[in-house]
């Protein structure tokens, strides 16, 4: 007997497309007990809401959020808006008994995650964070050769997400679309955008970052704000870069900006361990490279492994062995594993808890950035 869980989702951008589509896709691969329904979708400007409510099928539009966290006929809601509004959306939700699901980052800085994880926690209401990447099959299988010990005692975790879509100086900031300059709607630049993925697939590859030493930079310092139509200054960081400790005792290296000309989504990450290595690539991303010392010397060399096979992480439920799945199969991936937790009552990893985590390590980098100095995180590491 499957079950409907009714779903309102705030925000109707690149995300709300993404995760619409999971919705309604993953119960044709993934059986489980619960049935997303698009119940609700809330935007601000109506004819563009109904026109995206007709294309993927939700029942009703409503214009504030606020008018669909109490509603009777809704199970969950799904934050998919500029992060300023994440907090205030989730904890309305959590305390009118509504289960969350939030996109990434948390919040805008760990004390807004800190209320955030309460409201939920307190609630007992089901919660997720869509840090999608981890359930790409490449990254989890990563994941699963380091906890099976293959890599050894790890040394070096490094990684860097790259883009290069504001190097112009004539890019206004704020309004829809380029939120993400805008220091009041997005809390900061690279480091809560960017920089947040590689945290968090960094401590749950490899657990938790016990300090930081960082670097940012903003390349251009002044521009025009949308919003009020005056030349502002930009309050984001343009560029990071961080060195930082594990508490597994491995060092970490990172690396995000919107400056590295012809980069538009590069994603990497590779970990070095005493026994063997693993590298990943989003422009690869069916692809994980593999090199294990112990392999005999004269074929001994770096494996690249066709993540595409039925004993592969979530492979056995798409196509025949050799063929790849992309990007939004990550988003079916996660909310498949939300809805298998709402079977077992296990957490829905990550979790409010678990991505304040990186919320913690994020601050620390800022304020690393402002200090010049080592920061202490604060990082409570516990996820399994
Ligand atoms: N998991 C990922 O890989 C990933 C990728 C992109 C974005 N994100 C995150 O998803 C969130 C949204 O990003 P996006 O790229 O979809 O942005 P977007 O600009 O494409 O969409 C934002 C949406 O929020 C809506 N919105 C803004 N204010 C609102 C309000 N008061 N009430 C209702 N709706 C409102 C906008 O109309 C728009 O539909 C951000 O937190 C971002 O960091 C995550």
């Amino acid at each position: 007997m499957t079950q409907d869980l009714r779903i309102a989702m705030i925000g109707y951008g690149f995300m709300g497309k993404t995760h619409s589509h999971a919705y309604r896709t993953v119960n044709n691969f993934f059986p489980r007990k619960h049935r997303p329904v698009l119940q609700v979708l809330c935007a601000r400007d109506s004819a563009k809401a109904k026109e995206f409510a007709e294309t993927w099928g939700y029942r009703h539009v409503v214009g504030d959020w606020r008018d669909v966290v109490n509603r009777s006929d809704v199970d969950a809601i799904d934050i998919c808006t500029p992060n300023d509004l994440h907090a205030e959306i989730a904890i309305a939700a959590a305390n009118a008994g509504k289960m969350v699901l939030c996109e990434k980052p948390l919040s805008i800085n760990a004390a807004e995650g800190e209320r955030m994880v309460r409201a939920v926690e307190s609630a007992g209401v089901a919660n997720t964070v869509w840090y999608n990447y981890r359930r790409i099959p490449a990254v989890t299988l990563a994941k699963q050769l380091v906890a099976e010990g293959r890599l050894g005692r790890i040394f070096h975790f490094r990684a860097q997400f790259l883009q290069d879509w504001t190097i112009s100086a004539d890019l206004p900031q704020g309004g829809t679309g380029l939120w993400r300059l805008d220091a009041g709607a997005a809390g900061s630049g690279v480091t809560g955008d960017l920089l947040a993925h590689c945290i968090d697939t960094a401590q749950w590859l490899n657990g938790g970052i016990s300090r930081v030493v960082a670097r940012t930079e903003t390349f251009i310092r002044r521009r025009m704000h949308v919003l009020t139509g005056k030349v502002e200054d930009v309050g984001i960081d343009d560029a990071c870069e961080v060195l930082c400790d594990f508490t597994n005792g491995s060092l970490g290296n990172f690396e995000s900006t919107r400056y590295a000309r012809g980069h538009k989504a590069k994603y990497t990450f590779e970990i070095n361990g005493e026994n063997a290595s693993v590298a990943w690539d989003l422009h690869d991303l069916h692809r994980l490279q593999y090199f294990d010392h112990r392999d005999e010397g004269i074929i001994r060399g770096w494996h690249s492994v066709h993540v595409t096979d039925g004993d592969h992480p979530y492979m056995k439920q798409w196509w025949v062995p050799g063929l790849a799945i992309g990007y939004e199969h990550s988003f079916i991936h996660q909310l498949a594993d939300f809805l298998g937790s709402l079977e077992t009552g296990a957490p829905a990893h990550p979790t409010f808890r678990d991505a304040l985590q990186t919320g913690k390590v994020c601050d620390a980098i800022l304020r690393s950035a402002k200090s010049s100095r080592w920061e202490e995180t604060g990082v409570d590491w516990r996820e399994r």
